[in-house]
Parts: C-alpha cells; sequence; structure tokens
C-alpha cells in the first residue's frame, strides 16, 4: 500500500494571487510578482486585465505587472470572460466599477450560475450603472464612475470577495468608504494594501464584527509582492496524510493567515497530529511549516459560526470525517450551496456512492465515519468541480484507484500541479 511521505512546497494561494495581480495593475509602477499560482482562475484574472490595458509579462520564474493606478483602466474592445472564477468576476466588477469605462462580463455555464448581484447591489447603490442581463446572473454590463459616492455599507452576507469589491472599488472613490463586516472573512486585500501603504483603517467592534474605513482616492506606490504557498491546497494533502496509515509529510512555505487555518484547528479537534511553524513574513502574511503524521481521527461537531472560515475545505474535511470514528456534523452550509457546485450535494452524491452514510438536514451536513473496503470501481461524479475532483483523489489513495474520477482536467481551475505533487508525496511503504 501506499503512504504520503515527504517534503515539497505547494503552489501559490488563489486568493492572494487574484489581489496581486489586481492591486499591482491598480499601482503606479513596476510590480515583480513571485509564486503567482498560474491556475485556470488566476489567468483569468490576467487576461481581463490586459484586456483593460495593463501590460503583464513574464520573465523567468515571476511576473511584471505595469500598474497605471487606481483610475487607470481603459476601456475593453470585447466581453471579460471570467471563465470558472467567482473572485475574478466579483473582484474585477468592484475595480472597474469606479473607472469611467463601460465593461461587460461573461463566464461559463457553472460562474453564470452564481448570484451577482450581491456584489452588484452595493456598487449601484454607490452609483455604478450595472445591467444584469439573466436575473442574477452574468452577463452583465457595467458602467462605472469616477463619481461613485463615498458610504457606509453593512455586509449582510460573510463573503471576502463582496468586501474585496467594494474594498477595490473604494480605492478610486473621493471621500470615505466605511464596510462593517458582521462575521469576519479572509483578510487577504486588507493586508495586501497595507504592505503597500495604503492607510486602510480596521476596527474590531463588539460580537466579533470589524470596520474598514477607506479614504480615497490613493495614489498606490508599486512593490514587489511574494505570494505565499494556499493552504486550501495544502488541505489536501494535510488529510491525505492523516487518513493513509505510516504517512508524514511536511508542507513548505505555507500561508498562515488565521483565517485560512480553521481546517487544521479542526483537524486537531479530531485527533489530528499536526505541527505548524511559522518561518517569516512575506508581502504582508505570515508563512510557515506544516508537518503531519498518519493519526486515528474521530468525529466532531462544527458550528455553523466557523463556516467562512473553513468554506473552501468543507470538501477534504468530508473525506477526513468518513474515515473518523463517529459522527461528523457541519452547520450552517447555507454559502457552500454558492460555489462551482453545490458542495452540500457533491459531497454527500459522492459519499453515499461509495457507502457513507450522510444525512442533509437544511443546510447542515452529518457524516457518519465507517471503515470501507471497496472491491469495484466507483464511479465519482465531480460536478466539473475543482475541490470535489481533488478530495476524491485523495480518498482513493485508500482504495488501491477504485474510484474512478469523471472530470480531473476541471482541477486545473485552482491547482495545476496538484496530480504531480500528489504523485511526489505518494511512496511505497518500504519506501
Ligand atoms: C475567495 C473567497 C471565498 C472562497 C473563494 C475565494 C476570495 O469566497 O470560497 O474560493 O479570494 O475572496 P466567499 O468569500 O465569497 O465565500
Amino acid at each position: 500500500m501506499l503512504k504520503f511521505k515527504g517534503s515539497i512546497k505547494i503552489s501559490g494561494d488563489k486568493s492572494i494571487s487574484h489581489r496581486a495581480l489586481i492591486i499591482s495593475a491598480m499601482a503606479i509602477g513596476k510590480t515583480k510578482i513571485t509564486n503567482l499560482l498560474e491556475s485556470e482562475d488566476v489567468i483569468s484574472t490576467l487576461k481581463i486585465l490586459r484586456e483593460l490595458g495593463i501590460k503583464i509579462i513574464k520573465e523567468n520564474n515571476h511576473w511584471i505587472v505595469f500598474g497605471n493606478g487606481t483610475n487607470g483602466f481603459i476601456e475593453p474592445n470585447r466581453s471579460l470572460d471570467c471563465g470558472n472564477s467567482g473572485t475574478t468576476a466579483r473582484l474585477m466588477i468592484g475595480a472597474v466599477s469606479s473607472n469611467p469605462i463601460s465593461c461587460s462580463f461573461v463566464g461559463d455555464s457553472s460562474l453564470s450560475k452564481r448570484s451577482m448581484s450581491r456584489v452588484t447591489k452595493y456598487l449601484e447603490k454607490m452609483g455604478a450603472q450595472i445591467h444584469i442581463t439573466k436575473k442574477d446572473y452574468l452577463p452583465l454590463i457595467i458602467s462605472g464612475s469616477e463619481k461613485l459616492l463615498p458610504m457606509e455599507h453593512k455586509m449582510h452576507k460573510a463573503s471576502a470577495q463582496i468586501k474585496s469589491a467594494i474594498i477595490l472599488a473604494a480605492l478610486n472613490v473621493h471621500g470615505k468608504t466605511t464596510i462593517i463586516e458582521k462575521t469576519q472573512t479572509r483578510d487577504h486585500s486588507e493586508r495586501l494594501l497595507k504592505f503597500l501603504k495604503v492607510d486602510l483603517k480596521i476596527k474590531k467592534l463588539k460580537n466579533n464584527s470589524k470596520k474598514i474605513e477607506l479614504n480615497g482616492p490613493y495614489e498606490i506606490k508599486s512593490k514587489n509582492i511574494e505570494v505565499a504557498s494556499d493552504p486550501s491546497s495544502a488541505s489536501f494533502f494535510v488529510v491525505g496524510a492523516l487518513i493513509v496509515p505510516k504517512s508524514r509529510i511536511i508542507l513548505k512555505n505555507i500561508l498562515l493567515n488565521p483565517s485560512r487555518l480553521e481546517f487544521i484547528k479542526i483537524l486537531k479537534s479530531m485527533g489530528g497530529n499536526i505541527k505548524v511553524k511559522k518561518t517569516k513574513n512575506i508581502s504582508g502574511e505570515d508563512v510557515g511549516n506544516i508537518e503531519v503524521k498518519h493519526s486515528k481521527l474521530k468525529g466532531v461537531n462544527i458550528s455553523s459560526s466557523r463556516s467562512a472560515f473553513l468554506i473552501d475545505e468543507y470538501p477534504i474535511l468530508s473525506i477526513a470525517a468518513s474515515q473518523a470514528r463517529g459522527k461528523t456534523v457541519m452547520k450552517g452550509l447555507s454559502e457552500l450551496r454558492h460555489k462551482e457546485s453545490d458542495r452540500v450535494i457533491s459531497i454527500s452524491y459522492n459519499l453515499r456512492k461509495i457507502g457513507i452514510n450522510v444525512k442533509i438536514i437544511k443546510d447542515d451536513l452529518s457524516i457518519e465515519g465507517k471503515t470501507l473496503n471497496i472491491k469495484n470501481k466507483i464511479k465519482i461524479k465531480t460536478f466539473n468541480d475543482h475541490r470535489i475532483a481533488m478530495s476524491f483523489s485523495i480518498l482513493n489513495t485508500l482504495f488501491d484507484g477504485k474510484l474512478k474520477i469523471d472530470n480531473k482536467k476541471c482541477i486545473s481551475i485552482s491547482y495545476p500541479d496538484f496530480e504531480k505533487h500528489l504523485n511526489y508525496l505518494l511512496v511505497n511503504n518500504d519506501g
């Protein structure tokens, strides 16, 4: 049987890669970006920025972005194609809204079923003119303006994409924009802007909410950016090493932002032997190494208050739960229904297919762990969702390849090197 062994540097973080490109395009001057994730989603953002007149070139192993300022986008000649990427769509709609240009945004069939009004309703209040062609979905046409209104926004959904869209718009709004986040979400936009010396004010309020204040318009001076490695991509191998006997791995250079490491806390509470060691700070974010050893896991209850910090890791946490002793209950997964697939459905459909007892009660998921012995091939339906494909590829290491993943190509959305890294870390037990 195979086990996970050795050490590896994971690819760049997806959220930070999008922001590194967009924010350096909105800075003045040249930015060198290293360890940029070259996945399909990030390339969608890169191509859109080029359509908006930003020069971006690759030199050896890094990228150079020639920023035009917060008011520097030029009107594109064709539709801006966001592909499968919700982050591209939401963040870029925000970024162009305070520039006096018209743009039309399109996406693939999955993205064209994901809500855009969750972002556009804030931008419309500020004065951007937006026409959504199909109720809530792409394609949409936006006419931006340099005269958007400075306002206070109370966020009702816990979404870093919505928050970041407003932040990016506010960079070219004259006056004070305030955002109140009731539930905190990943804060890479705020950290990267602070690293670039943008004076935005952040204050923790009562009940764990957060206030962000921007006072635009800003002139951002470019500064080189190094992207930390993606903890959400690392999470697949963390769970792999936990569930496969005799495994021990070290994952290097991983982003240690607390808004992204909640899955480690959960896995530790399940009994996982995981050690995290900070090594340095790069471009405003802590990074370090994560060491994982095979462990016997037990089921846990995960409350809805933690869901914003676990949002991309529920698929792989479900795999851990399926291999744990007892029941795991994950509560408050309503946002999980609005990702690349309805992940409450895609997780439960596939776990049930391999013989795991799963219950869905409204937006809660309950998974009964079980030792399985799979003899015949089972087809896994990815719903063209990269995180479902990677999660079940990890579970497959326990079953000698008996799970047949229907679409592995979609993995390139977030982690083109996944298979290569998986094959590198998997060795024979005598190895
Ligand atoms: C992201 C935020 C999350 C996450 C997505 C990337 C980002 O979405 O699921 O993969 O980069 O801001 P929401 O914050 O909208 O839930």
